[in-house]
């Protein structure tokens, strides 16, 4: 499959429903075809940075209902723990990446420790349903001995939407926009 395909697949299958958990289960199917038939990424957005982990934009669709990223970390960089307030879906293209899932805390409750809801390690080839915007709060650790790379679909552009980093000691949060990062030709 290549992204054409692929993007006209995921156009598709974002107007034909509102039901996020039918949305994500459509789209990892396409998301692993794509990996398993062997679409490789421009070596440009495959680069990371040393100071943080890189957001490349892939597609961002016309109307902004959906979004596709690369997004790269060097080894050993981890986000903070956030939130994306829409659904996603991550397929690993290169490295590992070491997942650390929290229950979303409710809208408006006081600040207390989040709980932590489990642990994964995805591997090249794997897809999986990072979010739902009622479960989307983790925290993402590149390990092992080369970058992790991973091909990112979201609702939304997820550039631009305003989302939670928290504080998983106190369950403070932080608004913030991750914006978009430009690739080096
Ligand atoms: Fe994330």
């Amino acid at each position: 499959m290549d992204l054409r395909t692929f993007i006209d697949d995921v156009t598709d299958i974002v107007r034909s429903t509102n039901d996020e958990h039918e949305l994500t289960t459509r789209i990892a199917k396409r998301m692993s075809a794509l990996l398993t038939n062997g679409y490789r990424l421009p070596p440009e957005l495959t680069r990371p940075s040393s100071s943080r982990h890189v957001t490349y934009p892939l597609y961002i669709a016309p109307d902004n209902s959906w979004s596709m990223a690369s997004v790269v970390w060097d080894v050993g960089q981890r986000t903070n723990v956030h939130s994306h307030d829409t659904w996603g879906v991550v397929g690993i293209y290169a490295g590992v990446e070491h997942e650390f899932r929290y229950l979303k805390p409710p809208e408006s409750a006081e600040p207390t420790p989040l709980t932590p809801a489990g642990e994964a390690q995805w591997s090249p080839g794997q897809v999986t349903v990072c979010c739902t915007t009622d479960d989307d709060v983790h925290a993402v650790e590149a390990i092992g001995s080369e970058p992790t790379i991973g091909i990112h679909v979201y609702g939304g552009d997820i550039g631009t939407i305003k989302r939670r980093s928290y504080d998983p000691d106190t369950g403070e949060a932080h608004w913030f926009v991750s914006g978009w990062d430009t690739p080096e030709t």
